[in-house]
């Protein structure tokens, strides 16, 4: 199961170009350690160099450069690296150049400088995003559909290794059910991006440590509906879609976000969100370690007949519970990229609202 594995060469670089102390130093303290691989560079032709030799997701420019305006190097970088995505960053002064290359759609964002809290850190994170999703619309495959579920746990450290999980116990599942092979592909690329919508909810909400708000409930619940839109433009197939848009719908009627019910939940949602709550369980928080295999699904009985198909529920634990992988994978929850960082307050009250 390679995409089970995540090689560093497949993450993206973010190239830093300034001049400006405060910009290298914010970019060092905001990224490093966080996963993502970032190089820092004082000049364009220094930056050009680096271009030449390396794939580039996200070059970000100080428009204050010497010799030269970052926005011209960013023209550079359009034609010698397509697929690149361009931030600029810049200063009052230069407000009709950014504006203008907004608007010119030349740079996928522009940060004022000084800039406020998390914004260089939140805007790189989300153009990342954009740039894998451009990659897996010229390159549908397994790894890039990896790196945009990837790109989501940058975002939200709770899921950080968990559409990898989600994804394999629900192939696991789903051959158990007898399901045919095409329809397990639409399985384990639906368990990889179930959750996909998040890059559109802000971080704030999907960290935050104390109990959401109302209104921040209603927010995280748009992700559903915001990843199938997401899904929708990248041209996946039906199966995959109904996936994102129906994983937090429940059996008996009380999920969201359209409250369905029973069998007119699509099949292959019912064993994506088994396999999701099953990996939120066994997955440790920050107050609680992870349930044994068999607390879990203990747990998940108790909730039999109110929030799971009850026969594919039963397939699951007659079945997948002897599986290697289903004995395995919460305990390898470190072979992920940040072993330390975890996570964030979990309530089993949560556990439909923000998986
Ligand atoms: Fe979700």
């Amino acid at each position: 199961m390679s995409y089970f594995h995540r090689e560093e060469e497949k993450s993206a670089l973010v190239l830093f170009v300034s001049e400006d102390e405060y910009v290298l130093r914010s970019a060092e303290r905001t990224f490093a350690g966080s996963g993502i691989r970032f190089l820092l560079t004082l000049n364009a032709g220094e930056a050009l160099d680096v271009i030449a030799h390396e794939k580039i997701a996200v070059v970000v420019a100080d428009n204050h450069l010497s010799g030269t305006k970052g926005i011209d190097l960013l023209s550079k970088v359009s034609v010698l690296s397509a697929g690149t995505k361009k931030i600029l960053i810049t200063s009052d002064a230069d407000l009709t150049t950014a504006v203008n290359a907004i608007y010119s759609g030349s740079v996928s964002r522009v940060i004022m400088k000084p800039w406020i809290g998390d914004d260089l850190d939140q805007n790189v994170k989300e153009v990342i995003i954009q740039y894998h999703i451009s990659q897996s619309l010229k390159q549908e495959n397994s790894d890039t559909l990896l790196s945009i579920a990837q790109a989501v746990e940058i975002k939200d450290l709770y899921t950080l290794g968990h559409s990898s999980r989600v994804a394999a116990y629900a192939l696991m599942l789903a051959q158990a059910s007898g399901m045919s092979s095409e329809n397990t592909e639409n399985i384990k690329y639906g368990g990889l991006l179930h959750d996909i919508g998040k890059i559109h909810i802000p971080e704030h909400i999907l960290n935050k440590k104390d109990n959401l708000t109302h209104e921040e409930h209603t927010v995280l619940r748009k992700h559903p509906g915001l990843g199938a839109n997401v899904a929708g433009h990248l041209n996946l197939s039906q199966p995959i879609i109904n996936i994102i848009r129906y994983h937090h719908e429940r059996y008996d009627g009380k999920g969201y976000p359209c409250g369905m019910k029973g069998k007119d939940i699509p099949l292959e949602t019912r064993i994506v969100s088994i396999a999701d709550v099953y990996d939120a369980l066994t997955s440790d928080r920050q107050y609680r370690k992870r349930y044994h295999v068999d607390e879990a699904l203990n747990i998940m009985k108790s909730m039999n007949g109110n929030a799971f198909d009850p026969l594919l529920l039963e397939v699951f634990i007659d079945q997948c519970l002897t599986s290697e992988i289903m004995q395995f994978a919460p305990a390898t929850y470190d072979m992920f990229r940040y072993p330390d960082k975890l996570i964030e307050p979990f309530g089993d009250v949560r556990i439909f609202n923000k998986l």
